[in-house]
């Protein structure tokens, strides 16, 4: 997904398939992404949470038996002291692990930056390493936090310029609301089942909620006219998922309801919602999503706690940039260049001078030829170029070039760093 100077096709080691490097200056947009979100989250009144890259395989069996993340795609491994440890493949369980070992007070409000790992098919926005930026409140089953979270992720995609992100919200009940629709969906799917193959009836049988956002063609007839989960809420679901709609409507926070989606995790309860983008390709164009899991810190052996977050895929999410044309590279990476044509040590005092003002400088080393580093100032997309020759360091004088247009004067070196610093802020 970058684009480098030149891949060399017989580098002895390349990183494993469906991982990526991310190189600069691509690597500044990430930053961009990042910030983005940080500084989001911590309006909100998120703090950042750093949890290990790996933890007991257990952690994450708690998220459920049913879930092909953790059944199929885990990256397992036993360590020397015999543990069985995965690495992460989703941000929430070692949030509600952190959160049930430390009893911070509730509302316990965090978001995070981490990769995650699942041993996936890898295609373009599916990888084996994925980062993730997420957000997860414990202790609350307000329907407020549910429009906060929502909220939060939608500014999020906002604050990037992506237009054609959209939101959808479905509800997965209470655990006994599911229990009752799933016989109600089972017995549906398998009396429609004749015709559409043994795999259809075996799914029906025995996972028919996953059954439902399918994407084969021939099923989609029975599928689509299969009862909905939302028309089997409980009265304290449905009361919820009002209040949630109500709050999204009072923000002014467009969305669809949308009773077939179904996330891929068992640990959902009652709200769930994804964000999806329609400039990406159908398969993979979940750019977030996320939902409520009021039961899992129980299932981590801790107080009852209800929760919801989600995680937004990062490089899905640059995809959709470039899809939109939106979060393209921005201005010069660097403000100043130092050409040395002296070779005394002065230029180093003089790039050092410039970076300690706060201006972005940097400088050519192993004794190059000016010609050279000129070349090198040109490809260094620095807005100015500050040269030190002979004549000018006997004058305590550098050169100083804007790049774009060649224009070229001397400027006295204690000044250099305020003379560029102006000409920046002047430019349009
Ligand atoms: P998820 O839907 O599995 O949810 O992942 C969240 C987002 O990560 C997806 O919408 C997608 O953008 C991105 N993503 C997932 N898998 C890949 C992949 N293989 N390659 C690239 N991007 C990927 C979760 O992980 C839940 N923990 C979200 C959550 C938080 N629910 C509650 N709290």
């Amino acid at each position: 997904m970058t684009e480098h100077d030149g891949e060399d096709p017989s580098a002895p080691y390349r990183a494993p398939t469906g991982t990526h490097d991310v190189l600069p200056p691509d690597s500044r947009r990430w930053a961009r992404v990042v910030t983005a979100f940080a500084g989001l989250a911590e309006r909100f009144g998120y703090g950042l949470i750093i949890t290990p890259v790996f933890e007991h395989s257990e952690v994450f069996q708690r998220v459920g038996a049913s879930t092909d993340v953790v059944r199929k795609e885990m990256y397992e491994f036993v360590d020397r002291g015999g543990r069985s440890l995965a690495l992460r493949p989703e941000g929430t369980a070692p949030v509600v692990r952190a959160y049930v070992q430390h009893r911070p007070t509730p509302p316990w409000k965090t978001w995070y930056v981490a990769p995650n790992f699942r041993y996936e098919r890898p295609q373009k926005g599916r990888y084996r390493q994925h980062w993730q930026l997420g957000a997860e409140v414990l202790g609350v089953d307000d329907p407020d936090v549910d429009v906060e979270i929502i909220t939060l992720a939608a500014r999020f995609y906002e604050a990037l310029g992506l237009q054609h992100v959209r939101l959808l919200v479905n509800s997965m009940g209470q655990p006994a609301d599911r229990a009752r629709y799933i016989d109600v969906l089972r017995a549906h799917l398998l009396a429609h089942a004749d015709g559409l193959g043994e795999e259809f009836r075996t799914r029906a049988e025995q996972h028919p909620l996953r059954l439902l956002d399918a994407k084969v063609e021939e099923w989609q007839d029975v599928l689509e006219r299969a009862p909905q989960l939302t028309e089997h809420l409980g009265d304290d679901a449905r009361r919820h998922f009002e209040r949630v709609q109500a709050g999204l409507d009072e923000l002014g926070i467009t969305y669809e309801l949308s009773p077939r989606l179904v996330r891929g995790f068992d640990y959902y309860t009652s709200t769930t919602f994804e964000f999806a983008s329609d400039a990406l390709d159908a398969a993979q164009n979940a750019v977030g999503g996320g939902g409520r899991y009021d039961s899992l810190a129980e299932k981590m052996h801790g107080p009852p706690t209800p929760g919801i977050g989600f995680g937004i895929g990062i490089e899905r999410v640059l995809i959709a940039c470039d899809a939109e044309a939106v979060l393209l590279p921005e201005g010069p990476v660097l403000d100043a260049f130092v050409i040395d044509g002296v070779g005394d040590g002065t230029a180093s005092v003089i790039v050092t001078a410039l970076r300690d003002s706060g201006l972005r400088a940097d400088r050519a080393y192993g004794g190059r030829s000016v010609k050279a580093q000129w070349k090198l100032a040109d490809r260094s997309g620095a807005a100015f170029g500050v040269m030190l020759g002979r004549a000018e360091a006997d004058r305590a004088a550098v050169a100083v070039k804007r790049l774009a247009t060649g224009e070229q004067i001397e400027v006295p070196r204690e000044h250099v760093a305020g003379w560029i610093r102006a000409r920046l802020e002047e430019a349009p």
